[in-house]
């Protein structure tokens, strides 16, 4: 039984041949652990646009980058890949509904795939996708936006235009068939695009069930976190438009800390812009990061990221994260504290100081952050590590309940009278700072706040898999690689219960 859906991979390929052999000689005990999936995920950098052109031609000229990426991804056996949020429209010049309409493509209520004769003007970008992944042979996932009609008169919930325009995942499978739409539910200020019903959007390939989110779906319970532990997709996947925030949320930090903490795998596409902090896809799984890029250098172009995942991934049993509340630890260590804002909001931190065997602990409202470490601060000169917390709204952009436990790189930022130097934590910080043989960090959150881990080193990159780990049940965080140089080493918590309505 186990066999058959073997099938689903290019029956050509030498994986294939591998693993059918396995599971014979060895039986289907061993069979799941050779099973795998190719995933592909590409970060486009939008095409260039010219001021002549029409709509159509910009998602055309972007069309061909979409193009090139399934034929290299289809040359390596890719079976599955994923394309950014925006990436057929990006740079394309509109301010309202009216002016979003001519980039929106119908859905046609009955899809027959790319052999179809039948092929109306408003469904052209869907029609070269479905024929690009019929003839590739490749499952596709792309973002673009589509309208759908409605009746002012019978649907109450119809906008007053008449219709409905929504920020949409297509699935494509490997003959071209439609065989998953997604209205993203969480729009991050999209004023052009209508909120959806909550919908939990899934697919299966192989034994893997996939789910579907968009870019800011991220920060949310519904419907991402519920697609795992509602729904039991094993593959989360994300096509973004996502600016990265240092030190909590560059886009490929918190999709691996998101990963980690659910203990599923998340396909991650985001858009190749890196002079505007654009930049860092991958593919995350519960031990981490298996490949991303992340190229920060002005005037490069997009790639394509490849990774094998297990077919048929058991999702991890949940295990809640929250760690019971205790009264503050008064503790000896604990320094003088000052204020200062990180990520929009304002922290209270102290300074973590040099030495063997020290403990440090910082507390904001009801959320104390205790850390252990072992930290010579040797070659150290330029400002100090913070370890901060804050409990409470974040409203800068968005609004919803953050409790964070950070340790940061701290420094100081000359203001305009050039007397009192700023403390600044986090914000803006690039190169790391080593010297820890010991970090471990833990906190107070409120029960059922779901703790992401968020840890960048050196130049805001991932470090290795392995070089910490996250110890789920005891929401502690910890170093194993003494060498490691640390920009972020948090515990970034969403208290989605107390978010406002
Ligand atoms: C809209 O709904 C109303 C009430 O059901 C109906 O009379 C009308 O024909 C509908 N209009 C269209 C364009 O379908
Ligand atoms: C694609 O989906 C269609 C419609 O559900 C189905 O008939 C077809 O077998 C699927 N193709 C593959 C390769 O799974
Ligand atoms: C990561 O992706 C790159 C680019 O596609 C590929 O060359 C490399 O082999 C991949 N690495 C792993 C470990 O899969
Ligand atoms: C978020 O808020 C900051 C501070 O008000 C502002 O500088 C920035 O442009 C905003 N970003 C977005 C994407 O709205
Ligand atoms: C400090 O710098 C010296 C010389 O560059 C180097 O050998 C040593 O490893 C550094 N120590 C740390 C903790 O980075
Ligand atoms: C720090 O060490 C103390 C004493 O061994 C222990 O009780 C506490 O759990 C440790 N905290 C962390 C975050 O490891």
């Amino acid at each position: 039984m186990v066999c058959f859906p073997l099938i689903h991979l290019n029956s050509t390929n030498e994986k294939t041949g591998l693993s059918f052999l396995l599971s014979i000689l060895l039986g289907a005990t061993f069979f799941t652990t050779v099973n795998s999936i190719t995933v592909g995920v590409y970060e486009h950098r939008p095409a260039p646009s010219s001021a002549l052109d029409t709509p159509l031609n910009t998602m055309k000229r972007n069309l061909v980058f979409y193009h090139r990426a399934v034929e290299e991804a289809a040359s390596t056996n890719v079976d599955l890949i994923v394309f950014p949020e925006y990436g057929l429209h990006v740079s394309a010049p509109y301010s309202s509904r009216d002016g979003l309409l001519p980039y929106l493509q119908t859905i046609p209520a009955a899809w027959s795939s790319c052999q179809s004769t039948v092929q109306p003007a408003s469904s052209v970008i869907l029609h070269e996708l479905s024929c690009m992944a019929a003839s590739n042979q490749i499952t596709l996932v792309v973002n673009l936006g589509t309208v759908r009609y409605c009746n002012t008169t019978s649907d109450i919930n119809c906008p007053p235009d008449g219709r409905y325009q929504y920020n949409t995942n297509v699935v494509f499978n490997k003959t071209g068939h439609l065989i998953a739409t997604y209205f993203k539910y969480n729009l991050f200020g999209e004023v052009n695009f209508d909120q959806p019903p909550l919908q939990h959007v899934l697919f299966e390939e192989g034994h893997t069930k996939f789910g579907l989110s968009i870019c800011f779906d991220l920060l949310f319970k519904a419907p991402a976190i519920e697609l795992v532990e509602q729904y039991a997709a094993q593959v989360v996947i994300m096509p973004s438009y996502w600016f990265n925030r240092i030190p909590f949320l560059a886009l490929y930090e918190i999709t691996e800390a998101w990963a980690i903490r659910t203990g599923v795998y998340l396909l991650v596409a985001g858009i190749h812009m890196p002079e505007l902090a654009y930049t860092g896809s991958g593919v995350f799984g519960p031990a981490g990061v298996v490949n991303y890029t992340y190229v920060p250098d002005h005037n490069t172009e997009g790639k394509l990221v490849i990774a094998n995942i297990p077919d048929s991934v058991q999702s991890q049993p949940e295990s809640s994260a929250a760690v019971k509340r205790r009264s503050p630890v008064t503790n000896s260590d604990a320094g003088a504290t000052f204020e200062t804002k990180t990520n929009g909001d304002l922290f209270t931190y102290t300074e973590i100081k040099p030495g063997p065997d020290r403990s440090a602990t910082v507390c904001q409202n009801e959320l104390c952050c205790q850390l252990n470490y072992s930290w010579a601060a040797e070659n150290f000169t330029n400002g100090f590590f913070g370890l901060g917390a804050f409990s409470g709204l974040h409203t800068e952009n968005y609004t919803l309940c953050n409790e964070v436990c950070a340790v940061v790189r701290c420094g100081y930022k000359t203001t305009l009278d050039r007397h009192t130097p700023e403390v600044v934590c986090g914000d803006g910080m690039a190169k790391g700072a080593g010297g820890f043989s010991e970090l471990s960090l833990q906190g107070t959150f409120s029960e059922g706040t779901f703790q992401f881990p968020t840890v960048l080193g050196s130049d805001a990159r991932l470090m290795k898999s392995g070089d910490w780990r996250f110890e789920k049940e005891k929401g502690r965080l910890r170093l194993n690689a003494k060498d490691s140089k640390l920009l972020s080493f948090s515990l970034y918590g969403r208290c989605y219960d107390k978010d406002p309505a």
